[in-house]
């Protein structure tokens, strides 16, 4: 396997300093920012990809776990070919999208109507939308670390200091009527909600960040409860659990009914979409009856001009059927939990102050840094920490070292210290990611960045 390092990304490099001059922000997703530049991929199968270098990666990232069947699957990329030698998009609907439909609420319950969009940040928009519409209430209650895209309502709060401002540009949340608490503070929750001036809770259904920061135990059934009480509207966040945790994702598996959720990447097969689901009630806010009166004045408003298009209907329907009719869900989450244990038990063999965590088929790995801490540790179960300020404050030098060294010993992680793993992912790719990890870390403790118990 050609693994990367500085001197060998030299064509990634070349690329990167050609966007300079011409891509804003010389990246196309905050994410993909890194030192010295980030790598330009070329072609991916399975649970590997290759950069225009030919350096080879175990892929933790898999398009930012939307690809739940891993890169190139050969039934999705036969359905997407398929579909697009009759054309690529009408702007009409298309038969595809209602067996799409149809399929998605089969497998999730709480999905009594499905409205497709292009992406999890639409798809959030168009629920806090509904919400509000619904209720006919302003508030909305977001919690601290939670991403749900980035329009102007939920861009602030899932960075650290969760109370001040992310974004240049976007509206305050107090002038968008916004109120961002920890999962922490059920009483204030509570509270508020029993004012009955929040339209919606929205909440990650993994905990901060695809579980970074996981939730408290029973947070979804105290919210699930306090949301019927106060008749508040319960968005669950399913972007990435969605599909991926089970075939009724996170929902399914806490047996609780959000009366929304928000849907994309494994929804749409990896491809490009995202949809919102829920109450045929708050759903039907989107229909429109031939009254102009109504039409115009009574209803909430939605287009898109891609939303349900061909290709991804066609990869969506092959992925959802996968999930609906085999084990692959279950065959994932069990990697993820080899996945955990095998880095855990490097870590403890290194005797390094972290610890390894995550729900289903993600990980993430909590270093210690902090002196006071450090210094009262005597073994591994005392590193865990459950502090979504520190879970998701790691510095930032040290992250970006991990990430790096992880990339040059051919591992790509999602973001932070983590990743999601795919159904084509093996054990023999465990194996061979956790040699790398373990160069890395011997690196990082030799760099002074991680620390012994
Ligand atoms: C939980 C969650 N919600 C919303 C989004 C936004 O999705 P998109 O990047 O498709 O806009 C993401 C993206 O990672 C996410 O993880």
């Amino acid at each position: 396997m050609k693994t990367s390092n500085e001197s060998n990304l030299s064509t990634s490099l070349s690329m990167y300093d050609r966007a300079q001059s011409v891509l804003a922000g010389s990246v196309g997703h905050d994410l993909r920012y890194a030192l010295p530049g980030p790598i330009y991929t070329a072609r991916g199968k399975g649970g590997r990809k290759w950069d225009v270098d030919s350096n080879e990666y175990i892929d933790f990232l898999v398009g930012n776990a939307a690809l739940l069947l891993g890169h190139a699957d050969q039934e999705v990329v036969a359905a997407v070919q398929s579909v697009v030698a009759d054309g690529t998009h009408f702007g009409n609907d298309h038969p595809l999208q209602l067996e799409w439909s149809e399929l998605i609420q089969q497998m999730v319950p709480s999905a009594e109507r499905v409205r497709f969009t292009n992406s999890g940040t639409e798809s959030t928009l168009l629920a806090i939308r509904l919400a509000r519409a619904f209720t006919g209430r302003p508030g909305l209650l977001r919690l601290e670390g939670h991403f749900h895209g980035w329009h102007d309502d939920v861009v602030h709060g899932f960075d650290m200091p969760f109370q001040e401002p992310t974004c240049l540009g976007a509206t305050p949340n107090d002038q968008r009527d916004v109120v961002c608490l920890s999962d922490r503070q059920i009483d204030r929750i509570d509270d508020l909600l029993s004012q009955q001036k929040t339209a919606a809770v929205i909440v990650e259904s993994t905990g901060a960040s695809w579980g970074r920061a996981p939730l408290r135990e029973k947070f979804l059934q105290s919210i699930d409860e306090i949301t019927k009480r106060t008749g508040t509207i319960f968005i669950l966040d399913e972007v990435i659990s969605g599909f991926r945790f089970g075939a009724a994702g996170v929902q399914g598996v806490e047996g609780i009914r959000p009366d929304l959720t928000t849907f994309a990447k494994v929804v749409a097969g990896g491809m490009p979409g995202g949809a919102v689901v829920g109450r045929r009630d708050i759903m039907d806010l989107m229909q429109k009856n031939g009254d102009p009166h109504h039409d115009r004045h009574q209803r909430v408003v939605h287009f898109g001009t891609y939303n349900a298009c061909p290709p991804s209907a066609a990869a969506a329907i092959v992925t959802l059927k996968r999930i609906q009719s085999t084990d692959v869900t279950h065959r994932v989450n069990t990697l993820g939990a080899n996945m955990r244990q095998a880095l855990q038990d490097l870590i403890k063999s290194l005797g390094i102050a972290a610890h390894v965590y995550g729900q289903a088929s993600l990980f993430h790995v909590y270093f210690e840094t902090d002196s006071n801490r450090l210094s009262d540790i005597s073994e591994q179960a005392d590193v865990w920490i459950d502090d979504p300020a520190r879970l998701k404050g790691m510095p930032g030098h040290l992250v970006a070292r991990y990430q790096q060294l992880l990339r040059y010993h051919g591992v790509d992680l999602m973001s932070g210290t983590g990743g999601a793993l795919c159904t084509a992912h093996t054990e023999a790719d465990i194996s061979e990611a956790i040699s790398a990890f373990e160069k890395v870390l011997i690196k990082l403790l030799d760099e002074g960045l991680v620390f012994q118990i």
